[in-house]
């Protein structure tokens, strides 16, 4: 049976432009007249061939924010008129980041359309955003988002279905025309994956025998919630009180769904106050996550190192496939490269942006990757995963319990400094700052660079070593990605980069990164902050960074 479908005249919007992480506006924009219809049309014209749309299969879903149910009739309506065969739809409209990325390969499907703006906040007066991601479960290449982009400065039609209104909050699977709608449990899929890589009998018997071994779950009122209470609660027997926030809002609760010690602060103080042994959060559609335990906290980039080193030992998934590779963004600290170094491992340093990870993972050669930015990952996926993140870790403390190595967060940490040396890191972030000053800023360091007039100056302790702007030469397609982020490299191995963020929204927002590496055990304990101060002082001479932004302070310390 096939469906009516009207074409209906329209005129382009300006500024369509999605960048690797979709569409970002706030809802208002979304809402104007077929400001949504034009973008998901284009997004389906823009499938790549062969194929294209027609006939193609489609995972939706998002991170439950507000004006996802609207969106969902468009996408149906759009998609019948585009002839695609199947939709695969979590349940209302529910799917994280890493879950959506899991069904696109599972099911083999063409690609997902994602309805998330991450970690901002959401409600009528934030943010929506459309994200296309391709087969692979990744996100959709430049080739994709710029085909994308040219289509929405000249769409002059739409061609949308006559088909009534789907209901998206009952499972099972129904036909409009000749496109089936497939309506699944949003986290089963998910939990199967996560029951594939982790042993979930080791971490059950963990608890067993640990039965005041505490831990706290914050779903930040985003996507996780349903995933965490699944995971925790139903499957690993846990009490309820081991999850917090754990009902999807369409506003996040007002909140800023973003893991880390500022906007996470609940579940920060409940750690700090109940004596919980290990916390954690995810970000509004799961892809970010942040570790921490009763008076410690896991910088992202110490995470991905100490993940690195357990994974054969603690977690089944690689020891059935290996560990082919390690790699880290350039900014990300370099405690992840001494652990390849040790462990005899390829390891690769990519710009900021999950992508370029992608590449090395299809091609079989990086297994594990993590980004400062809360951005830890396997590929298991093709997007980062918050929630695998979090039982890695779990399955590393029951490993290290069972092996009467260690058994909190702290301890944990400092074990792997024993054998590491400890990589502090510290990123500061300059919000919303001019873009006049902040892009004058960068030039005068990039004419630093250029002339050579920093190599081997003193800055207090330190001695440059050497200063560029980070340059990736992908090993798998070639493409060069120039201007990355400056870099600052001292003689004994710290280092300060600063970029200008590639996300924000408003303005600029510049990121002074800084790491400095010890391996004095003395000083293992030590506070970050007070730690990094000599290196943040010369960072801050070296960049010029008050004088041209006028700040005295970041508006985040992380
Ligand atoms: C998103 C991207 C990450 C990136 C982060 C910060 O989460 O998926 O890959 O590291 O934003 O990017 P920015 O350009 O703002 O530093
Ligand atoms: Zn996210």
């Amino acid at each position: 049976m096939s469906v009516n479908v009207k074409t209906v005249p329209t005129t382009p919007y300006e500024g369509q432009k999605p960048g690797t992480s979709g569409l970002r506006k706030r809802v208002k924009v979304f809402q104007q007249e077929n400001y949504t219809e034009n973008f998901v049309q284009a997004t389906l014209q823009a499938i790549p061939e062969p194929g294209g749309a027609k006939g193609a299969t489609l995972v939706i879903g998002g991170d439950g924010r507000y004006y996802i149910p609207e969106a969902l009739q468009i996408i149906a309506k759009l998609s019948a008129g585009a002839g695609v065969s199947k939709l695969i739809v979590g349940q209302n409209g529910i799917l994280s980041t890493p879950a959506a990325s899991n069904l696109i390969r599972k099911f083999k499907a063409t690609g997902g359309i994602l309805l998330t703006a991450s970690h901002n906040p959401g409600g009528p007066n934030n943010d929506f955003g459309i994200k296309y991601n391709v087969s692979n479960g990744g996100p959709a290449p430049e080739s994709v988002t710029n085909k994308i982009y040219e289509i929405t400065k000249t769409i002059k039609e739409l061609y949308i279905a006559d088909i009534p209104k789907v209901d998206f909050t009952t499972i099972g699977s129904t036909k409009v025309g000749d496109m089936t709608i497939d309506v699944i449990d949003s986290t089963e899929d998910y939990v199967q994956l996560m029951k594939s890589i982790f042993d979930f009998d080791a971490l059950r018997e963990f608890f067993k025998s640990n039965p005041n071994y505490r831990i706290l779950f914050d779903g930040m009122n985003g996507v996780t919630g349903p995933y965490g209470y699944h995971l925790f609660v139903k499957e690993l027997g846990l009490p309820e009180s081991s999850v917090m926030n754990f009902k999807p809002l369409a506003d996040f609760g007002g909140g800023h769904p973003d893991p880390n010690l500022t906007y996470a602060h609940d579940l920060v103080e409940r750690v700090e106050k109940e004596g919980i042994d290990f916390g954690a959060a995810s970000d509004g559609d799961g892809d970010r996550n942040m570790i921490i335990g009763k008076g410690a906290f896991v910088t992202p980039s110490d995470s991905v190192a100490i993940i690195a080193h357990y994974a054969k030992a603690a977690i089944p998934y690689f020891q059935k496939n290996g560990v082919n590779g390690l790699a880290r963004s350039m900014p990300t600290s370099q405690a992840i490269d001494l652990v390849a170094k040790q462990q005899g491992l390829e390891h690769f340093e990519v710009p900021t942006g999950w992508k370029f990870f992608g590449n090395l993972m299809d091609a079989g050669r990086c297994s594990i990757c993590g980004e400062e930015s809360f951005g830890t990952g396997s590929d298991h996926i093709r997007e980062k995963d918050g929630l695998w993140a979090v039982i890695a870790w779990l399955s590393i403390i029951a490993y290290a319990n069972k092996q009467k190595l260690a058994t909190s967060v702290h301890d944990i940490l400092q074990l792997h400094y024993k054998q590491y040396g400890r990589n502090f890191f510290s990123r500061y972030d300059y919000e919303e700052v001019e873009s006049k000053g902040a892009n004058e800023m960068v030039e005068r360091l990039q004419g630093q660079i250029k002339s050579g007039e920093l190599k081997g100056k003193t800055f207090g302790n330190f001695k440059i070593a050497f200063v560029d702007d980070f340059e990736y030469n992908d090993p798998i397609d070639k493409s060069v990605s120039s201007n990355q982020g400056v870099r600052i490299v001292f003689e004994d191995g710290s280092r300060v980069i600063i970029r200008l963020s590639g996300t924000g929204s408003q303005g600029a927002t510049v990121r002074l990164y800084v790491e400095k590496y010890s391996n004095n055990a003395a000083e293992y304990d030590a506070d970050t902050q007070k730690a990094l101060k000599p290196l943040i002082d010369q960072a801050l001479a070296i960049s010029q960074l008050k004088e041209f932004t006028g700040r005295d302070t970041p508006t985040v310390i992380t």
